[in-house]
């Protein structure tokens, strides 16, 4: 199968690869569905990761990211990270990186052109709309920090449930999805759209799918492979 595959990005003459939580798994990321550990697994993501949530609690929901946070500040890119950065650099141009990873470990490992279709965990931004007072400079530290003219509140840069994807970063993947050969799906439970659908849209557009993921997903049924294998330890050997 590792053949196959091979053969297959060798081949291919543009290659997008998505993924999600699993690529970090082996970083010390814990996922988000995982039944026991999973970081949805004590909290229901409503309660947390959505607007309503953070306006109604804003302080728990501040402290929540603020662990992730911390937790994500202290660990660096594994050896799937690695590799696949070193292929983009010495494949240019070739390669797409769409992730809905907001711990930024694909651009610490190097490819700091990753299209972050749901953020990034370490910046914040306005939740409303900045008005005259809301500048940079007077921003008033606390849980959440806040501009101490409004009280706008900062929040995490990151696309709660049922907010809209930045949209360049969508199109650009959309675009890649419709336009590659080879889609390599990685490490995502294939269970949030609008990134789930990039998999479809790239085998309705002619495109080998290749999922890698320990596990069985809803993307297997559009993949011409699944590899039940683990990034860290796959994507080396893949790419090398
Ligand atoms: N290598 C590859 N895949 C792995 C590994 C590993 N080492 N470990 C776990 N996985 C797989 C799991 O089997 C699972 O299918 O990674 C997937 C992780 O799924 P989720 O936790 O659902 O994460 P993801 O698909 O990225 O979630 C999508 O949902 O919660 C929102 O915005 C959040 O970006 C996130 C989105």
């Amino acid at each position: 199968m590792l053949e196959t595959v091979r053969g297959w990005i060798g081949e291919a003459r543009h290659i997008a690869v998505l993924t999600g939580a699993g690529m970090s798994a082996e970083s010390g990321v814990p996922t988000f569905r995982d039944a026991q550990t999973g970081l949805w697994s004590q909290f229901n993501p409503q309660d947390l990761a959505t607007e309503a949530a953070f306006r109604a609690h804003p302080q728990r929901v501040w402290d929540w990211y603020a662990h992730r946070r911390e937790m994500i500040a202290a660990v660096q890119p594994n050896a799937g990270h690695v590799s696949l950065a070193s292929f983009a650099q010495r494949h240019p141009g070739r390669l797409t990186l769409i992730t809905q990873n907001v711990d930024g470990l694909h651009q610490l490992a190097g490819q700091s052109d990753a299209l972050a279709l749901h953020g990034n965990i370490a910046e914040d931004q306005w939740l409303d709309s900045p008005r005259s007072c809301c500048s940079k400079e007077t921003i008033e530290a606390g849980r959440p920090p806040h501009c101490p003219v409004c009280g706008n509140l900062r929040r995490p840069a990151v696309v709660w449930f049922g907010e809209s994807l930045p949209a360049a970063a969508l199109e650009t993947a959309e675009h890649a999805a419709c336009h590659c050969d080879l889609m390599l799906v990685i490490g995502t439970s294939g269970e949030v759209y609008p990134a789930a659908g990039l998999a479809f849209t790239a085998h309705q557009s002619g495109a080998r799918v290749v999922v890698i993921n320990p596990e069985p997903t809803p993307l297997d049924v559009v993949a011409d492979l699944c590899l039940r294998a683990s990034a860290a330890v796959f994507l080396p050997s893949l790419l090398a």
